[in-house]
């Protein structure tokens, strides 16, 4: 896998800069309101996306996706962590994207159903990852990706630190999981550098084989949105 690429931020004076700056950014730009699913209480931000930070577009995946899905899928890194999400021609993508489409109308809500969004690099308007909300149990769940050409520069935690605070203030979620396998130190380093607290490890079935996994969360208490 060689050496990584460094993150060019590696203190936290200058994470905090980073959120302060999503915080800024990342406000929905639509009605607010309340809205009730399954019987609870929740704050709605109606048509919040996509999601503009820093360096980032994140938005809802379209059909025309499918291409730059199915060469990124296809990464040694993302065939290394992500198995199961490894696409074999065009149409295994789009059969998978127009499912996840589907999930944005019904249930349209990570509770019960995936919601994936993918992110564009803005410089280039390049398509270079996806974040996404699933359930797990009674939780959410948040994965993510990032193009190797574009990995080790923050990416990653810009993302997953926008998605989060988005999914908290949308979905009224009141904390958001994270798995991923022990040995993916990549993806372990960005949770942290998120500011999601490692819960513990244990071994489950994960991307299709029994093994060692990390539990990473982080409370809606003690996310993105404080302060804003
Ligand atoms: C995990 C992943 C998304 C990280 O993306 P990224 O944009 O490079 O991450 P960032 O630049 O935001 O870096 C976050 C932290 O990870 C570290 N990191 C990034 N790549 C690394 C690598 N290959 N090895 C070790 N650490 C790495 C960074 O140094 C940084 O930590 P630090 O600030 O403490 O130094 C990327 O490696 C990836 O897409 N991997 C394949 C898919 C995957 O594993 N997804 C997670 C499944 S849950």
């Amino acid at each position: 896998m060689g050496e990584p690429n460094r993150a060019p931020y590696n203190n936290s004076m200058q994470l905090t800069a980073l959120r302060a700056q999503l915080m800024l950014s990342v406000r929905p730009q639509g009605a607010h309101g309340t809205g009730r699913m399954t019987g609870t209480e929740y704050p709605v931000s109606f048509n919040p996306l996509p999601l503009d930070t820093r360096s980032l577009l994140i938005r809802q995946v379209v059909l025309d996706d499918a291409r730059d899905l199915l060469v990124l899928s296809n990464e040694q890194m993302f065939r290394a962590w992500l198995p199961s999400q490894v696409y074999s021609d065009e149409s295994h993508a789009r059969s998978a994207l127009e499912f996840l489409i589907g999930q944005y109308s019904t249930p349209a809500n990570p509770r019960q159903g995936a919601y994936v969004l993918v992110i564009e690099h803005k410089a280039d308007r390049t398509l270079i990852g996806h974040v996404g909300l699933s359930p797990i149990d009674d939780d959410v769940e948040i994965g993510f990706a990032i193009a190797q050409r574009y990995q080790g520069h923050g990416l990653a935690v810009e993302a997953i630190v926008a998605a989060s605070r988005w999914a908290f203030e949308t979905f009224g979620l009141d904390r958001i999981l994270s798995i991923t396998s022990s040995a993916n130190i990549a993806s372990k380093r960005a949770l942290v550098r998120a500011e999601f607290a490692h819960q513990g490890d244990k071994v489950m079935r994960f991307q299709g084989t029994e093994q060692s996994v990390s539990v990473y969360a982080l409370s809606a208490l003690s996310g993105p949105e404080v302060g804003a």
